[in-house]
């Protein structure tokens, strides 16, 4: 399918992940896409058209990638805030250097891509027009007992995305602004955490547990629905959430989960 074509994309944290996937999805449909990622992320072999080293936390940033996007290809149709951290300290326990991290990259990252990304859509060749995608999560919809930071990073996330929508709807028509929220999905988000289990297999299968269909995501499920965003396919949606979640919401959340697999550092 080549859905894109013509179309200029942003992605953060494009290096891995979810990011990586969506940075060849968004090619493979016709889209030249810019890759954006940390100095210390190798980018792999991802089909983009421009790799940046790029830090969300940061507005001089965001200024430089989106001015070097338009220098080389003239527009901004597709913006994906991807880039994300996650980590666990309860409530009790939270730190605030762990909370203010967990807001400037997951919140505030996505607050300065949205804003740099309107502007620039809304000045494209032939009137206001683009998509951009939010990376929320399932801990935009539920509460977990070891994740308050992430919690609240991603619920914020959820409303920002509809505030911008609803902004765009009226200001600019041609602008949407959607947040996808997938459940536990296999990426080396959660290596860390499976890696310092004792259990490693029992731990995967917790996690694939999560989802009532019995298994984790992919990256290239998340890209998928990333794609349907980006795309006149879903022309009339916007400041929605798209759950891709194997059902997990849709069956109560995160009961399922056993306290010894959250207790070191997960967030979905
Ligand atoms: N994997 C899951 O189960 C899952 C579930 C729900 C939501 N998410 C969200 O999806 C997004 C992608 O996660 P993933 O699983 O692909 O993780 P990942 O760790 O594989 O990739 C995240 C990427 O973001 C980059 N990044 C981190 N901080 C950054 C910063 N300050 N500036 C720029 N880039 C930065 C990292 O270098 C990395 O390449 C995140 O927002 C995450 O919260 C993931």
């Amino acid at each position: 399918m080549r859905r894109l074509q013509g179309r200029v994309a942003i992605v953060t944290g494009g290096a891995s992940g979810i990011g990586s996937a969506t940075v060849q999805r968004l090619a493979q449909e016709g889209a030249q896409v810019v890759s954006t990622d940390l100095a210390a992320q190798r980018h792999g072999a991802s089909g983009a058209a421009l790799c940046l080293v790029h830090d969300v936390r940061d507005e001089a940033q965001w200024i430089t990638v989106v001015e070097a996007t338009l220098q080389r290809f003239g527009r901004l149709d597709i913006l994906v805030n991807n880039a994300g951290i996650t980590g666990a300290q309860p409530i009790e326990e939270v730190t605030l250097e762990h909370w203010n991290t967990m807001l400037a990259v997951n919140l505030t990252g996505t607050m300065l891509g949205c804003k740099h990304g309107v502007l620039a859509m809304r000045d494209n060749p032939g009137g206001p027009s683009g998509s951009i995608i939010n990376i929320s999560s399932m801990a935009g919809f539920i509460g977990m007992a070891q994740t308050p930071a992430y919690n609240a990073t991603k619920g914020g996330v959820r409303l920002l995305t509809k505030s911008v929508a609803v902004r765009c709807a009226s200001a600019y028509r041609g602008i949407r602004c959607n947040s996808l929220h997938p459940g536990a999905i296999d990426t080396p988000i959660h290596e860390r955490r499976l890696s310092a289990s004792p259990d490693r297999e029992a731990a995967r299968s917790a996690m694939d547990a999560l989802q009532p269909v019995g298994r984790m995501g992919t990256a290239d499920e998340m890209a998928a629905c990333i794609a349907f965003l980006a795309s006149d396919d879903a022309s009339f949606v916007t400041g929605t959430e798209l759950v891709a979640d194997g059902g997990w919401l849709a069956d109560g959340g995160s009961t399922r989960l056993p306290p010894t697999v959250v207790q070191n550092d997960s967030a979905i």
